[in-house]
């Protein structure tokens, strides 16, 4: 049986106003099931078995019951409905929060259809089969994700795709000297410093660990401080020392504990950059 089966008919009694149920719920679950013959203002049984039921509580002065009963009825229909309506409801949310964005990643441009919600990260990893960025925490404290915008580092995790149309976004699969590296040679000098000091183990956390090291030495060369510039009293164009290093690489976690070796293929990369 419907739980709307108890709907007053146009000939009871109105409770107090306070006490009905409101009209917006009455309306939801109403035109969610119209058509269908259970509701009891088209059933003349149902109708005649709750006018009967009025009046005896009006006698004993218990419609404030009928009432709690009626609002817990109202609310079982609403949740069934949101139980049962749910799928629709998805389904138009889909629809509604889809659009068109255009990225250019590594050079390459692409328009793609997405949810206007998803992150850069699930983007490049989901729809343009650049899965060489890490997803590690999803929450912006890993640095598995790290891409590059416009050169600059960001945890593409915490980025939505549409905030990025427009940039130029450079990945790990970006930063080689060519398209299909076969040699060490064809390398960054950041991804070739990571292989030759043996800079990762597992080698998860390392696309996002060389993509950061690449901005850490622009960064450097360019004059950028970190709080350990102000500490050491290196404020004009401070050396990357390798206390520089651990904390403008500190956003990147490392679960292996490969740090000393990262440290050191980002000193040797350094070096060789200014060389
Ligand atoms: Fe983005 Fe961890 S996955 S910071
Ligand atoms: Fe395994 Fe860094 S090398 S997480």
């Amino acid at each position: 049986m419907s739980p709307y089966a108890n709907k007053p008919t146009s000939g009871e009694p109105t409770p107090d106003a306070s006490e009905s149920v409101p009209d917006d719920i009455s309306s939801f679950t109403s035109s969610s099931q119209s058509g269908e013959s259970t509701c009891g203002a088209l059933n003349p049984e149902l109708d005649a078995g709750h006018s009967e039921e009025f009046g005896e509580l009006e006698r004993h002065g218990l419609l404030t019951e009928l009432s709690r009963r009626r609002f817990i009825q109202a609310s079982s229909a609403a949740a069934a409905f949101l139980a049962f309506g749910q799928p629709l409801l998805a389904g138009a949310q889909e629809t509604v929060n889809a659009g068109s964005v255009t990225l250019k990643v590594n050079g390459q441009s692409q328009t793609l259809e997405l949810d206007t919600r998803i992150s850069l990260l699930d983007a490049l990893r989901e729809h343009m089969d650049l899965t060489g960025t890490k997803k590690g925490c999803d929450h912006g404290q890993c640095g598995a994700c790290t891409v590059l915008i416009e050169g600059r580092r960001v945890n593409s995790c915490l980025m939505l795709a549409f905030a990025a149309e427009g940039a130029e976004i450079t990945t790990i699969e970006g930063l080689a000297k060519t398209s299909d590296p076969k040699a060490i040679e064809d390398l960054s000098p950041v991804q070739a410093a990571f292989l030759t000091h043996d800079g990762y183990q597992c080698g998860y956390c390392t696309p996002g660990q060389i993509i950061s090291a690449t901005a850490t030495i622009t960064e450097q060369q360019k004059g950028e401080l970190s709080i350990v510039s102000w500490q050491s009293g290196q404020i004009d164009r401070p050396e990357l020392s390798d206390d520089e290093i651990r904390e403008r690489m500190s956003g990147n976690i490392c679960r292996c504990g490969a740090y000393p070796n990262i440290v050191a293929a980002v000193r040797a990369a350094a070096k060789g950059a200014s060389a």
